[in-house]
């Protein structure tokens, strides 16, 4: 090591640091080399997901992709993918996806992730669902040691009937963990958010660990009036993380 009697030759160069932005848009690029030509794939939601879809997009015109398919997880992805000139198709006619790349908003070590504070879960989870390798993308603070013990929302999706009813349910199913559930509203005028399958959103704030996630899931799924909820466990294959120190891979 070099010591104040050794200085270095060449100085290490100022350190950059990067923007959040610039580590998704990391993650994503490189799990756009997981994609060849000929491939269906699923497209993700959210600013991470974006950079990948862009990617997607750039490579196509290029000429060095050919031949994609792409199912969107959304109407803003299936929008930013036709401006692209990606190929768009559906589940009914490719129920089988050979890789989805989509961002995530909390991921724990054994690759579950909790996904959906942008809205889009339900089909988030039918198309990642569909898929032979469901990459996903994300920067290092999406890491946590346990999905849903942040503090921070954990969305589920649930009919507009009688919501509040529901949102009760889910929060006395939780009461152990001292759940709260709230409604997703738009701040500037309070009034619900709409997913793109005419639902509602009701976030579920811990206290306390849930405990048991597959039991977790299970109980949610049980209750008539839930639609889906943002826990995915044991379907994504590879996560890659971009961090001020590089890229780092999580697989299973
Ligand atoms: C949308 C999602 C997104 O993947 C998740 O919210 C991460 O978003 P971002 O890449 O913008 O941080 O699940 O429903």
């Amino acid at each position: 090591l070099p010591t104040s009697s050794s200085p270095l030759s060449h100085p290490p160069p100022p350190s950059v640091i990067l923007t959040q932005d610039e580590l998704k848009k990391i993650a994503a690029y490189k799990a756009v080399e997981y994609v060849e030509s000929g491939m269906v794939l699923g497209l993700g939601t959210g600013s991470t997901a974006k950079h990948a879809v862009d990617r997607i997009g750039e490579l196509l015109k290029q000429g060095q992709l050919q031949n994609i398919v792409g199912i969107p997880t959304s109407k803003k992805t299936h929008e930013q993918a036709l401006s692209l000139g990606i190929p768009l198709s559906d589940l009914d006619s490719h129920p089988v996806l050979d890789l989805a790349i989509d961002g995530a908003d909390e991921v724990d070590p054994h690759l579950n992730l909790v996904k959906g504070r942008g809205g889009s879960l339900l089909r988030e989870k039918m198309v990642e669902g569909a898929c032979k390798k469901f990459v996903c993308i994300v920067d290092e603070s999406k890491l946590v040691k346990h999905v849903g013990g942040s503090g921070l929302a954990m969305p589920v999706e649930i009919v507009p009937f009688c919501w509040k009813f529901t949102a009760k349910k889910l929060q006395d199913l939780f009461e152990y963990a001292g759940c709260v559930g709230k409604l997703r509203t738009f701040v500037e005028n309070g009034k619900p958010f709409v997913t793109d399958n005419g639902n509602y959103i009701v976030d579920l704030y811990f206290q306390k660990d849930m405990g048991d996630l597959k039991a977790a899931s299970d109980a949610i799924l049980q209750l008539p009036g839930v639609v889906e909820h943002g826990m995915f466990l044991d379907m994504a294959t590879t996560v890659i993380v971009a961090g001020e120190l590089g890229i780092t891979f999580i697989s299973v």
